[in-house]
C-alpha cells in the first residue's frame, strides 16, 4: 500500500484523537480531524449557509452536530490535499458517510469500541495543553511537568451535560454509520477499553495488515 487511507470511527473519548496521533506520526500521514478544525474556527459567520445557528461554536456548546455543508467543505478540502490520511470526526451520519464516498476510497476502516460509562468518565476527566495541543486526562494519563499541569484546560463540550448530549447524537447519528461499514464487511473493531498502548499494538497491527 501506498500511504494509506484511514478512517478512524468511534464514540466521543472512545480515544480517536489518542490513537490517530500515533497513526499520523507513525504511517507518515496527515491527520484531518473535523473537531480541531471546526475548534480552530469556532467563531466563523457561517449563516450564508443557511445554517440555525450563525457560528460553528453554537452548535458545538450544546453538543449538536454542525450543519453537514460546513463540514463536508473542510473534509473535502483537507482530503484533496493528502496522499495518505487519518480521518478523524467524520463521517457522523449517513448523509456524510455518502459524501464521503464520493470523495476518496478508504484503504482500513476502524472503530474503537468503549463502553458508555468509561466515556463518561474519560471525557469529564480530559484536559488538554493549549501550548502544544497535547491531549492528558486527569487520572489515567496526567503531565509529568508542573508547568503543563497548571496551564492545562478542559474543552467548553466537556461538562457533564454537554458529554451526555453529545452521547446521544451520536447513538442516534454516528452508530448507524459504524453499523453501515461493519454490514458491507469492512469494518475492523479493536478493544477501545484496554490502556492507550494495548489499543495502539492492534491498531499499528491492523492497519499493517490491511498493507
Ligand atoms: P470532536 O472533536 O470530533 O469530538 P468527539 O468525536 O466527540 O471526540 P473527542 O475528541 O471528544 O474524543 P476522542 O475519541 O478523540 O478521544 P480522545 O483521544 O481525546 O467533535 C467535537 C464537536 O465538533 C462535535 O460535538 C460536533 O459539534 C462538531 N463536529 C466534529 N465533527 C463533525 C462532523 N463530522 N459533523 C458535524 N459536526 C462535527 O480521548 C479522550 C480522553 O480519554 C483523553 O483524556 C485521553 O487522554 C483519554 N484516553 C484516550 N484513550 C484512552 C485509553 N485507551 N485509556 C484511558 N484513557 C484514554
Amino acid at each position: 500500500m501506498a500511504q494509506p487511507r484511514i478512517l478512524i470511527l468511534g464514540a466521543p473519548g472512545a480515544g480517536k484523537g489518542t490513537q490517530s496521533a500515533k497513526i499520523s506520526e507513525e504511517f507518515d500521514v496527515e491527520h484531518v480531524t473535523t473537531g480541531d478544525a471546526l475548534r480552530a474556527n469556532k467563531d466563523m459567520d457561517i449563516s450564508e449557509m443557511d445554517t440555525e445557528y450563525d457560528t460553528a461554536r453554537e452548535y458545538m456548546d450544546r453538543g449538536e452536530l454542525v450543519p453537514d455543508a460546513v463540514v463536508n467543505a473542510i473534509v473535502d478540502e483537507a482530503l484533496s490535499q493528502a496522499d495518505g490520511f487519518v480521518l478523524d470526526g467524520y463521517p457522523r451520519n449517513i448523509e456524510q458517510a455518502k459524501e464521503l464516498e464520493g470523495m476518496t476510497d478508504l484503504d482500513v476502516v476502524l472503530s474503537l469500541d468503549v463502553s458508555e460509562e468509561e466515556l463518561v468518565h474519560r471525557l469529564t476527566g480530559r484536559r488538554m495543553d493549549p501550548e502544544t495541543g497535547d491531549i492528558y486526562h486527569l487520572e489515567y494519563n496526567p503531565p509529568e511537568d508542573p508547568a503543563v499541569e497548571a496551564r492545562l484546560e478542559q474543552r467548553d463540550d466537556d461538562t457533564e451535560e454537554t458529554v451526555k448530549e453529545r452521547l446521544r447524537v451520536y447513538r442516534e447519528n454516528t452508530k448507524p454509520v459504524i453499523d453501515h461499514y461493519e454490514s458491507v464487511g469492512v469494518l475492523e473493531r479493536i478493544d477501545g477499553e484496554q490502556s492507550p498502548d494495548e489499543v495502539w499494538t492492534d491498531v499499528e497491527a491492523t492497519i499493517e495488515d490491511a498493507a
